[in-house]
């Protein structure tokens, strides 16, 4: 739909091709001027590339006109993630394009001077570099107090301003995107180092973030955190990054257990619809963290892209009775926690830290009303716990609970601290904690920051079994703390 003209407004462009990349030159006769973009990843940053004329090769060039001229600019997907131009000193933006070699086109009457900015609309592509000057010489815009202009002079693909959140009734459909944090591989037991094949697959969903609230996560294989990945020392991985079709933007894998540029980020930027494949030794035992590495990469991560890789030393950990998979992150979206409908991400609160969500496993409520952790009076527990973020560290903490012991940044090959309250668990990083479950009832995971509680942050532990009056005795008063 979006590109529905396109093949129109091609052959009229054609008929413009002569001006095609030119400068302005300076006169008072108004001329069509016309220029081709693409766009790409260059040095691990977002760009518009010239295409002929002067501009060609040239990252974000600066585009000049003369007042009074009509310009047109032609904007191909590079790389085939989603893009669009926008001029909005001229009320003038494409419609967006996706797919490699499709394009949009914007075209403008350029109705004053100066030096203007233009740039990529979808969230995050200006801050991951996709901006350039327009550059106008002639009379420049009338001063504040001087009679406007009747109107903006654009004449084709003026986008409106997008709202901060979709009608409520987007949140019928919305998918479950939580991970189970009963979801994972058991111990690999002793054997050999061998090779592993790890499919991932990178899938934009509209998910249900909490009640009445929708948001449009970017997954791999549509659940957050991805898969938890089990793999011995001495393994080699061998990756396999797919990118659905269905995507609108490139992503990638950066493996921090990997040795290696980028940890294979450098060699999975793989467009929609397509895949790549990077193989490496896990060198060093440990739990780690892995997550999208394609610019912007915070709004990649804060929209779902991370997981945890645990790489088993060659005696594995010590057995326990139950294993979990827990990760923290934070969304910054549109509208202020709480507020219903689809939440769009806002790019400004990102690079503000302020979050409005906090979450385990990728939405409120996840590890409460809907998939909490299960455990029996008598068994030993161990959560694999990592923070995707990507800015918020976490202060990991069970309610009413001890951690026996915790690999502390998830050191498996240090000696485990013993008996410890909270656990501080950085960005980008992650813990094994363990501990025995002596008294049943209900414990809440937390990060002790206790202000993100109120935004979306708790799990549960339920425990069944018998009273351990030895232990643990009383009646609840009215006014009891946590
Ligand atoms: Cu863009
Ligand atoms: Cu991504
Ligand atoms: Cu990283």
């Amino acid at each position: 739909m979006r590109r529905r003209n396109v093949a129109l407004l091609l052959a009229l462009l054609g008929m413009l091709v002569s001006a095609c990349g030119g400068a302005a030159e300076s006169g008072t006769t108004a001329k069509e001027l016309s220029y081709t973009l693409s766009t790409g990843l260059v040095d691990g940053k977002m760009a518009f590339i010239g295409v002929g004329g002067d501009i060609d090769g040239t990252l974000n060039p600066t585009l000049r006109a003369s007042v009074g001229d009509t310009v047109t600019v032609t904007l191909t997907s590079g790389e085939g993630a989603q893009h669009d131009i926008a001029f909005p000193d001229f009320g003038a933006a494409s419609e967006p394009v996706s797919g490699q070699g499709n394009s949009t086109i914007v075209s403008f009457v350029v109705d004053k001077g100066g030096t203007f900015p233009y740039y990529c609309v979808v969230a995050g592509h200006r801050q991951a570099g996709m901006e350039g000057n327009f550059e106008v010489t002639g009379e420049p815009a009338a001063p504040a107090g001087a009679a406007p202009d009747a109107e903006p002079a654009a004449v084709a693909a003026t986008a409106p301003s997008e709202p901060a959140v979709r009608p409520a009734d987007a949140a019928a459909e919305a998918a479950d995107i939580v991970r189970d944090p009963a979801d994972l591989p058991a111990p690999l037991g002793e054997r050999e180092p061998q090779t592993v094949r790890i499919d991932l697959e990178t899938v934009e969903v509209d998910g249900q973030l909490a009640g009445g609230t929708t948001y449009t996560y970017w997954t791999f294989n549509r659940q957050v955190p991805g898969p938890f990945l089990r793999v011995k020392l001495g393994d080699t991985l061998e990756v396999h990054l797919k990118n659905s079709t269905s995507s609108t933007m490139t992503h990638s894998v950066d493996f921090h257990a990997v040795t290696g540029p980028g940890g294979g980020a450098t060699m999975t930027q793989t467009p929609p619809g397509q895949e790549t494949m990077f193989t490496a030794k896990a060198i060093n035992p440990g739990l780690f963290v892995y997550h999208c590495a394609t610019p912007m990469v915070a709004d990649h991560i804060a929209n779902g892209m991370y997981g945890l890789i645990l790489v088993e030393p060659p005696e594995g950990l010590p057995p326990v009775d139950r294993e979990f998979y827990v990760m923290q992150g934070e969304l910054y979206t549109g509208g202020a926690f709480g507020e219903k409908g689809h939440q769009l991400p806002d790019v400004e609160k990102l690079l503000g830290e302020e979050a409005e969500y906090f979450v385990f496993n990728g939405a409120v409520g996840a590890l409460t009303e809907q998939k909490p952790l299960n455990a029996n009076v008598g068994e030993t527990v161990r959560i694999y716990f990592g923070v995707g973020g990507p800015n918020f560290t976490s202060s990991f903490h069970v309610i009413g609970e001890i951690f026996d012991r915790v690999y502390d940044f998830a050191s498996l090959t240090s000696e485990p601290l013993a008996d410890v309250q909270t656990t501080m668990v950085p960005t980008g990083g992650a813990t094994v904690v363990e501990f025995a479950v002596e008294v049943p009832g209900r414990y809440i995971l937390v990060d002790h920051s206790l202000s993100r509680l109120e935004r979306g942050l708790a799990g549960f532990l339920i425990v069944g079994g018998d009273e351990h009056a030895s232990i643990f005795a009383g009646s609840p008063t009215s006014g009891s703390g946590h």
